[in-house]
């Protein structure tokens, strides 16, 4: 597995609505959890009635380390938003921890965590892995709704290779983060951990499952309301359909370059221009129109102009590639087929070009760390 940059900001964020009973303890807990990393604590408190937020306050007043972000209270996934949005935007942190604010996360669970990016860009505090488990005190019905809105989510989002798509403790490299977020689908509730999670899924992001033991609050109660399961329920659709919609744009760009390789195959050729030059500028002009297709459609939402650079630098040394593999293709089959029409060469020659194309590209431009 390839080895990760080192990481030595930690953010850890905690959403709070009501839990005056948990908050100070936890922050307290968290800052001394890790041990070599540079730690930093978000609280993201929604103007709870019980003055979490003032206490926080206090706390943040005497430790630079803590910072409180106050607003409306409008649902885990909007608090979770603001959290993140302020993590990679106002802060150095090499990673992002979430984690809920009412013990049933262990902060020495999230050192853990962390450990596990060594090798990977996502670590899940898992209970639905061997050697995960929730608290004996849940009820049946706590049970049945979490466990079988996780299958859910799995197998609806189809994210397969998941257990717990509905965890609320992850630690993430901000690099992959910022590939995707902010999310494309508006998402207010609990269904955020699946959206994230997801978003996280079909980048690419190498991810890996930690057994927790899960903790039922000791203090306070929960906030997990019907509104929050109606969106969860509706809105894994959504994610699924989002990503065939990325997919079908994929297949689509690849349709319309074979098209532009042959329409301008045959132009060139009446034109009268020497068939085999026309078919080396044919395929060149298919590979920059896919590529421009690629990056400002079907990826636009992991497009980071960042990047851009890089990946056009990339893009151009594998067009070379293809280039050669198709032209030689192409050269190959009129030498051995003298009477085979030049156009139907040219469309065989499409063929090796794009395996090599798609090869070179989810491997290295669009880089996928999951094999
Ligand atoms: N700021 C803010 N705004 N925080 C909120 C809100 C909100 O609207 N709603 C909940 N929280 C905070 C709580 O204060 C707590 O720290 C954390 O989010 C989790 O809320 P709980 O109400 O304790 O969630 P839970 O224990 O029922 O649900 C757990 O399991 C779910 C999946 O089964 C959590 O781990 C969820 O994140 C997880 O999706
Ligand atoms: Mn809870």
């Amino acid at each position: 597995m390839p080895e990760r940059p080192a990481i030595r900001r930690v953010c850890v964020i905690l959403p709070t609505y009501n839990e005056i009973e948990n908050v100070v303890d936890l922050v307290r807990q968290v800052l001394a959890s890790f041990d070599g990393f540079d730690v930093e604590v978000i609280v993201v408190d929604d103007e709870s009635p019980d003055g979490t937020g003032t206490v926080v306050a206090e706390m943040a007043a005497k430790d630079p380390r803590i910072t409180l972000l106050s607003g409306e209270k409008r649902g885990l996934g909007t608090a979770y938003t603001r959290g993140f949005t302020h993590a990679l935007n106002h802060t150095e942190a090499d990673v992002v921890i979430q984690m809920d604010a009412d013990f049933s996360h262990a902060p020495l669970d999230a050192a853990r965590l962390v450990a596990r990016l060594k090798d990977h860009d996502v670590a899940i505090g898992s209970r639905y892995v061997p050697g995960g488990s929730v608290d004996s005190r849940w009820g049946l019905r706590r049970r049945l709704l979490s466990r079988w809105g996780n299958r859910f989510a799995r197998y609806v989002a189809g994210m397969y290779g998941i257990r717990d798509c509905t965890a609320g403790f992850k630690a993430i490299r901000t690099s992959a983060l910022r590939r995707v977020f902010p999310l494309r689908l508006k998402v207010q509730g609990y269904v955020f951990q699946v959206a994230c999670l997801h978003a996280l899924y079909i980048d690419g992001a190498d991810i890996v499952e930690l057994p927790i033991y899960f903790a039922d609050r000791s203090a306070g109660e929960t906030k997990l309301g019907r509104r929050d399961v109606v969106e969860f329920f509706v809105h894994v659709w959504w994610l699924r359909l989002l990503s065939r919609k990325t997919f079908i744009k994929f297949a689509l760009t690849g349709f319309s370059g074979v098209a532009v390789n042959l329409g301008c195959f045959a132009a060139l050729n009446a034109a009268g221009l020497n068939t085999y030059l026309a078919s080396a500028i044919a395929i060149e002009t298919s590979i920059v129109w896919n590529f421009f297709i690629n990056n400002f459609w079907t990826f636009r939402d992991r497009t980071i102009s960042a990047r851009k650079r890089v990946r056009g630098l990339k893009f151009n040394v594998i067009s070379l590639f293809t280039l050669a593999m198709s032209f030689a293709t192409f050269v190959l089959l009129l030498w051995v087929f003298p009477d085979l029409p030049p156009i139907h060469a040219q469309t065989i020659s499409i063929l090796p070009a794009a395996l090599a194309n798609y090869f070179a590209n989810s491997y290295w431009t669009f880089r996928s760390d999951r094999v």
